[in-house]
């Protein structure tokens, strides 16, 4: 194709469109992020849902299918953030990613190393704060995008993002379309990264099921629970998260406590890692031990969905933008049409200027 878009994203991280696939748990594998990647844009690997020898393998065969530019998304608070952070460097991972608060230290040793850092943050303070200490990018998600989400809508907390920081900043949380780049760019953005849109491809590997039961929904159809885990979570508004929404306390913590054991089976993780990484997050996020419980829960929940195809027993993430998506176009197709629908309209503002010029003369 011949539409492109230079931008100090692309520059940065050295691929073609300034357009990013985030880490998204349980759905951002080999598959997608290669996809992505030969595609022209940034692919994300998430590796909070993968044990240490799947992220390893995750990365192999990632490198199997392209030999462009990726990334990975860490958790900074993760036991083996260190060991995870070492296998970057080792593989020689072109970016990586923070979920979660970021840790100077971390970022330190991944800049020596000549990696990419580019940590997601949701407000202003923090993207100072990440720039500081030497973040050489931020994604920042407003309150319509997926997952965990804060309340402030993409509109209002990237302008106020980038007018705290001077590093390139990538604008997500309802971006779908040519029209959400050319905008993201308008607000002085360096691109975009999406995530709902990414799952709602081809080579998303979410059962076929379940994309049809993101596609059905519509705009009014995402509900934002603090349930699932005690954090704010942007999900599909289903009867399991409904009843969640009116469980108590109790009843919620001990099927919370009984999914933490499952996925502790799943990754192998021993008791005492995930009571570590517990304390590590009572610590930096100020969480009560119940919340700590419901954390560990999400991943299971959300596998019950994403991988399981289960939407009766699952949570299942989904940005509000998923009520405007109607198709499952593969990577390539996707890019290419984000890319020439906003160079599209970007050449028609500049017709606009142009045309009160030539009214002027
Ligand atoms: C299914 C799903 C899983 C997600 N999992 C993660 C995750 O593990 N780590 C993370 O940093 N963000 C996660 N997110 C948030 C996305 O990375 C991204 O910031 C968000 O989807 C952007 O908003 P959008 O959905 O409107 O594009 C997830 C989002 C979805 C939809």
């Amino acid at each position: 194709m011949s539409a492109a878009l230079r931008t100090a994203l692309t520059d940065l991280v050295g691929v073609e469109h300034p357009i990013v696939q985030t880490g998204m748990g349980w759905v951002a594998g080999p598959s997608l992020v290669s996809a992505t990647a030969e595609a022209g844009g940034l692919g994300i690997l998430a590796s909070a849902t993968m044990t240490f020898a799947e992220l390893e393998a995750a990365i192999a065969k990632t490198k199997a299918h392209t030999s462009k530019p990726f990334g990975v998304n860490i958790r900074a608070d993760a036991v083996d953030a260190v060991e995870r952070i070492d296998l970057l460097i080792r593989e020689k991972v072109a970016v990586a990613s923070f979920a979660l608060a970021p840790r100077q230290d971390l970022i330190a040793k991944l800049k020596d190393a000549g990696v990419v850092v580019i940590p997601s943050i949701g407000a202003a303070k923090h993207a100072v704060k990440v720039a500081a200490w030497g973040a050489d990018a931020v994604i920042v998600q407003g309150g319509e995008g997926g997952g965990h989400t804060g309340p402030v809508a993409t509109t209002l907390l990237l302008p106020s993002v980038l007018d705290a920081v001077d590093i390139p900043v990538v604008a997500a949380g309802g971006f779908f379309d040519g029209r959400g780049l050319a905008a993201a760019l308008s607000y002085g953005a360096a691109g975009i990264a999406m995530g709902t849109r990414f799952l709602l491809t081809r080579e998303s590997t979410v059962p076929d099921a379940v994309k049809q039961e993101y596609l059905r929904r519509h705009l009014q159809d995402t509900v934002v629970s603090a349930k699932v885990d005690g954090i704010p979570h942007r999900v599909l508004n289903t009867e399991l998260v409904q009843r969640l929404e009116q469980s108590g306390r109790w009843r919620g913590l001990t099927a919370a406590a009984a999914n933490a054991a499952r996925f502790k089976s799943m990754t192998g993780m021993k008791w005492s890692s995930m009571i570590r990484d517990g304390l590590t997050m009572r610590k930096t996020k100020d969480l009560s031990w119940s919340q700590i419980i419901m954390a560990a829960n999400t991943p299971m929940l959300l596998r019950a969905g994403l991988v399981e195809g289960n939407t009766r027993a699952g949570v299942l993430a989904a940005g509000q933008v998923t009520g405007i998506i109607d198709d499952l176009p593969t990577c390539q197709e996707l890019v290419d049409r984000i890319v020439t629908d906003a160079v599209a309209r970007i050449d028609a503002l500049a017709a606009l200027r142009a045309g009160t010029d030539r009214a002027r003369s």
